[in-house]
């Protein structure tokens, strides 16, 4: 069986995710910072609640460790993340770019550095970053682009980060797949449900980058509608 651990599932494309791939009949470790939330999402969905806060090496340290006790680790996907408030470009808060930096790039970068040890030991490890195109830095450059007219910088500076840290894993990990997805503009608690897409459509993206087999791609950033502009 695949085990799964899929960070931030309590709400939102997290626990969403983690339906579907239980559904695919994976055993599915679902993090959440909220003990109370996360044991809630994992008992009405099946899945198993782990504690962690991606930005507290303490509770990565000791999922780690209870994830490895009960047999190990095969698909890593990064998904927890925050927006912080939405700000225009000289209205950054760089206290807050720096809190959503610590999630969205530190954060994944201290999960996927202590789990792949374990992803290590699996026949077929693969790590799902979800990240959105406004990290695209080809689509912020092109006029007329949404994500060109987008007002703040300091999210999308994070997703660029992510894009980057996507890569250099993927190439550091060569027998890993590794790979980056946007779920597109959904409705979940980030954006105060103002997506217009439902969980049901963003985390379908997700759900396919983590049922890759051992020959598909790896370094490569996708939404539901096939590669994305880097
Ligand atoms: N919604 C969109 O339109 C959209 C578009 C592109 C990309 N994305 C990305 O999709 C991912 C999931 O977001 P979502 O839209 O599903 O938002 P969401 O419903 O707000 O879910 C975010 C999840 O991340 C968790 N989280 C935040 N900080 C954390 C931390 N330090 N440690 C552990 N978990 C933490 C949250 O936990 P709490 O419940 O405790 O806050 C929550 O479970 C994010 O990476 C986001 O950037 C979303």
């Amino acid at each position: 069986m695949t085990t799964t651990l899929i960070t931030g599932a309590n709400q939102g494309l997290g626990r969403e995710t983690a339906r579907r791939l239980i559904a695919e009949g994976h055993d599915v470790w679902m993090g959440a910072r909220d003990a109370q939330a996360g044991r809630a999402a994992a008992e009405e969905l099946g899945g198993r609640f782990v504690r962690l806060d991606v930005t507290d090496d303490a509770t990565i340290a000791a999922a780690r460790q209870e994830i490895e006790a009960s047999g190990g680790l095969d698909v890593l996907v990064n998904n927890a993340g925050i927006s912080g408030h939405l700000h225009p470009t000289l209205g950054t808060d760089p206290d807050e770019m720096a809190a959503i930096f610590a999630t969205n790039v530190v954060g994944v970068a201290r999960v996927t550095l202590a789990f792949v040890p374990l992803l290590e030991r699996s026949s077929s490890p693969a790590i799902v970053n979800v990240t959105s195109s406004l990290g695209s830095l080809t689509l912020t450059a092109e006029p007329g682009r949404h994500e060109h007219g987008y007002p703040g910088m300091d999210y999308p500076a994070s997703k660029a980060a992510l894009n980057l840290l996507t890569l250099k894993f993927a190439h550091a990990l060569p027998h890993f797949r590794v790979n980056v997805v946007t779920p597109g503009f959904t409705a979940t608690a980030l954006n105060g449900f103002t997506g217009t897409r439902t969980v049901e459509q963003g985390a379908e993206v997700v759900v396919r980058a983590a049922l890759l087999g051992p020959d598909d791609p790896t370094g490569t950033f996708f939404d539901e509608d096939g590669p994305v502009s880097w």
